[in-house]
């Protein structure tokens, strides 16, 4: 008998700019990149995932259990809420995993590995969803399954990124477009080697502080303006208040930064990359030390023209927007963060890739 085999690639993702955006109905700008999960899928008399990352093997059945194994969540929640939507069972397969994307280094390993399982097996039982769909799936399951009140930035970029372009997302309609990065300057991801866990960490709690900023303005984010969060700052206390006027300049500042991008303008596309930092650190206080120096060291640089954490915070990566390769000058202060806090940091180039697909060979 012939086992039949099928190799996917799932891309990671960035985020140029609209941080805390997706979940206030705002816009935000990310693309996929050419670090990848691998995704190979062999049929099967039962459900099991191998990591090669982890080398770590779970067989598993489909249900709404939690399994003890936080990572065997992830590949069973995915299928699970497929099943829920297609309503239908899923043949079995063996799944196994392996990966060129840093896992919780806020490049969202767990949207690229949850919607390369769905459109993998969407492909191979032909079950005809479209990219979109396939993000909305995994993104339930995210939420639901795993626990993770994120929103829908991740699961759309990994799904529908084409290659050397941005898309823009609105996520009040769920309507995107995609913005050329045609003469963009050079991106280096900074891997800040401080894990960034969304699942514990203060995420949660700045959406309801975004939501209770509506509440009180009885209005939603795109229809707020910033002399309303002015006068209503004693209403709002000190933390509601900030958190709100970033997110209204955050949508802004997206905005500015595509007719930026249309006119080349990288030095404005740069600006704007550091006022959202400032305001991540100021604001939204999701921001660390460790990232903060990071991203203080790396604008001083004569060629670079913005730099600023990326993704939910409290650790992971930085985005660095450049004239010239700036890798020497990225391995001094790599050495003197390391001398500073005892973590190492990890960069590399990137490039801007396309969504999720189905490979031969990799
Ligand atoms: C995480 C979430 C996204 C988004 C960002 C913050 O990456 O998964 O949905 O909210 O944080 O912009």
């Amino acid at each position: 008998m012939i086992t039949l085999t099928y190799t996917f690639r799932s891309p990671g993702r960035i985020n140029l700019i609209g941080e805390h955006t997706d979940y206030n109905g705002g816009y935000v700008l990310p693309a996929a990149i050419d670090r990848y999960t691998y995704l190979t899928f062999q049929e099967s008399d039962h459900f099991e995932s191998y990591t090669h990352d982890l080398n770590k093997s779970v067989k598993f059945s489909i249900d709404g259990q939690r399994e003890r194994d936080t990572w065997a969540n992830y590949v069973k929640g995915a299928i699970f809420h497929l099943t829920k939507y297609v309503k239908k069972p899923i043949r079995p397969f063996k799944i196994d995993v392996s990966s060129t994307l840093p896992i919780g280094a806020g490049l969202s390993s767990s949207a690229s590995l949850m919607v390369g399982i769905i459109y993998a097996i969407s492909k191979i039982e032909r079950l005809d969803l479209d990219r979109e769909r396939i993000a909305q799936i995994a993104h339930e399951a995210e939420n639901e399954f795993v626990g993770v009140n994120c929103g829908i930035m991740d699961q759309y970029a990994v799904a529908l990124a084409k290659k050397d372009n941005f898309l823009l997302i609105d996520a009040t309609s769920g309507l995107y477009e995609y913005v050329s990065a045609t003469g963009f300057p050079k991106i280096t991801i900074v891997d800040s080697g401080v894990k960034h866990e969304l699942a514990s960490g203060g995420y949660n709690t700045r959406r309801n502080e975004c939501a209770r900023a509506t509440e009180i303005m009885g209005m939603q984010f795109r229809e707020i303006t910033l002399d309303l969060i002015e006068s209503k700052r004693k209403d709002l206390g000190e933390n509601v208040y900030k958190r709100a006027k970033h997110v209204v300049e955050e949508n802004q500042r997206v905005l500015d930064t595509i007719a930026a991008i249309k006119e080349k303008d990288w030095q404005k596309v740069g600006d704007l990359v550091k006022k959202s930092h400032e305001s991540l650190k100021n604001l939204f206080e999701v921001s660390t030390d460790e990232i903060d120096f990071l991203v203080d060291r790396i604008n001083a640089l004569e060629d670079v023209y913005g730099a600023r954490m990326i993704g939910g915070g409290f650790g992971g990566s930085i985005i660095v927007i450049s004239k010239s390769d700036v890798s020497l000058q990225l391995k001094e202060i790599r050495d003197d963060y390391r001398h500073e806090f005892g973590i190492e940091m990890k960069f590399y180039p990137v490039k801007l890739s396309s969504g999720v697909r189905k490979i031969t060979h990799f």
